[in-house]
């Protein structure tokens, strides 16, 4: 009797120390967003709420938007709204869409620029495709055959970044084709702003949305939207009122300007916080110098699929579309939920999975901000590694001990 005691005894025992050691175990979000955020930005979220009027917030709020200005590279309108990012791509097309059968050009080589050609067919646009391969960048021949053969398009709609294939779309080529055809060019830049080059009032983008909890490692709540006086006027021609009270643009810049004059820069309520940590990343990023903060994200992407390579696995993406701010790879079907959490329960390591077709097929990597850094990039790949030979993906005796080497020296100048 007191031996089972003590067995039950030492296995409660052995089993608290388990569950605590669990319940410890740093977990890290390698996944494109949310991205890891540094403790500093969390102990914005400690201080005191501020209201989202009178003078302390009209300051902070007017000098975030100086400061997310910058990162869009633009002198253009720029605020800051309380909404997910896709949200924020539908204020365009609210103000854009004033008739059904309107044509709206559509780039779309994933998941995410799938979704905006829904977006944009709910709002009772003609959407003209142009797609290509999900892995594959933009088809710049079909974008101006499109766009000849229907000089009448209002606007061309591109995902910069598209997250879920791990491609960086040729932004530049792009804004070349539209606006020698003098078009609104609209961008979702919700997974490069702030990781990647996006040079707004240069390409002659019109309306672009950025992100927080990205390449920037803030936190969830706000994006800072840019746009420009073209896109106004194009609004300001319209004939017929925008069907909604807030995403029309016009009333919305119309009582922002009202009610900061009572020093409330922006007619509804804020998340506060949210805003003050943004803030804080944001000059943050200013501080590292964009260039020297782009070419951050650009090599640890490419030390990335260098290490990815070296495991035997194959990157989606050709190595020149590859995109600096998540590494889309492919892993057996059979095994692909299970290295997700493999990863997860024993090292505490998130990354995610692949989206809409690709979603047995790959697993995504996001190294944004914070985590784009040689250091968070040993730790995952060293973990990978195991899971990888655990799980016979890969040869139990290969060792890249030395690639890993090859990295560390090379990515040296990021190490914190
Ligand atoms: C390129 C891109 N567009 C749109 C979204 C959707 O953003 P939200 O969930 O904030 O609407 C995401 C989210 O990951 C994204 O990566």
């Amino acid at each position: 009797m007191r031996k089972i005691k003590d067995k039950k005894d030492k296995f409660l025992k052995t089993y608290i120390i388990w569950k605590q050691t669990k319940m410890a175990m740093r977990k890290t979000l390698y996944i494109p967003g949310p991205s890891e955020v540094e403790p500093e930005t969390l102990l914005e979220l400690a201080k005191p709420v501020i209201a989202h009027y009178g003078p302390d917030w009209h300051q902070l709020y007017n000098e975030t938007c100086e400061v997310a200005k910058k990162i869009f590279s633009t002198n253009e309108y720029v605020t800051l709204l309380p909404l997910p990012g896709s949200v924020c791509l539908e204020m365009s097309a609210f103000n854009l869409i004033e008739k059904d059968g309107e044509k709206f050009v559509a780039i779309t080589n994933g998941f995410f620029g799938d979704n905006i050609v829904e977006m944009l067919s709910a709002h009772g646009a003609k959407v003209l495709k142009v797609e290509s391969e999900w892995g594959k960048n933009v088809d710049l021949k079909k974008l101006e055959e499109v766009l000849d053969e229907n000089p009448e398009t209002k606007a061309v709609y591109l995902v910069h970044n598209e997250t879920s294939t791990g491609v960086l779309n040729d932004l530049k080529k792009v804004a070349e084709v539209v606006k020698k055809r003098d078009k609104i060019l609209v961008v979702d830049a919700i997974s490069s702003y702030g990781g990647v080059e996006l040079d707004f009032d240069r390409l002659g983008i019109d309306f672009a949305v950025g992100y927080a909890s990205k390449c920037l490692s803030g936190i969830n709540g706000i994006c800072p939207v840019a746009i420009s006086k073209r896109f106004i006027e194009e609004v300001g021609k319209r004939k017929t009122p925008v069907k909604s009270h807030y995403f029309n643009l016009t009333t919305y810049m119309r009582l922002s300007e009202e009610w900061a004059s009572i020093g409330h820069p922006h007619p509804t309520s804020m998340p506060t916080p949210v805003v003050r940590a943004f803030y804080h990343v944001a000059k943050k990023a200013l501080e590292e110098g964009l260039e020297i903060r782009y070419r951050r994200h650009a090599d640890v992407a490419k030390a990335y699929r260098k290490a990815i390579r070296a495991l035997g696995l194959n990157i989606l993406p050709k190595e020149e579309d590859a995109s600096p701010t998540v590494t889309t790879f492919i892993v057996p079907e059979k095994v692909n939920g299970k290295i997700r959490s493999t990863l997860y329960k024993n090292f505490g390591y998130m990354i995610s999975g692949g989206l809409g077709k690709l979603e047995n097929i790959t697993l995504r990597i996001g190294h944004m901000g914070y985590t784009a850094n040689p250091e968070f990039l040993i730790k995952l790949v060293t973990a990978l590694e195991t899971v990888l030979k655990r799980l016979e993906v890969i040869n139990r005796n290969l060792n890249i001990t030395d690639e890993l080497a090859d990295i560390w020296e090379s990515l040296r100048q990021y190490i914190i």
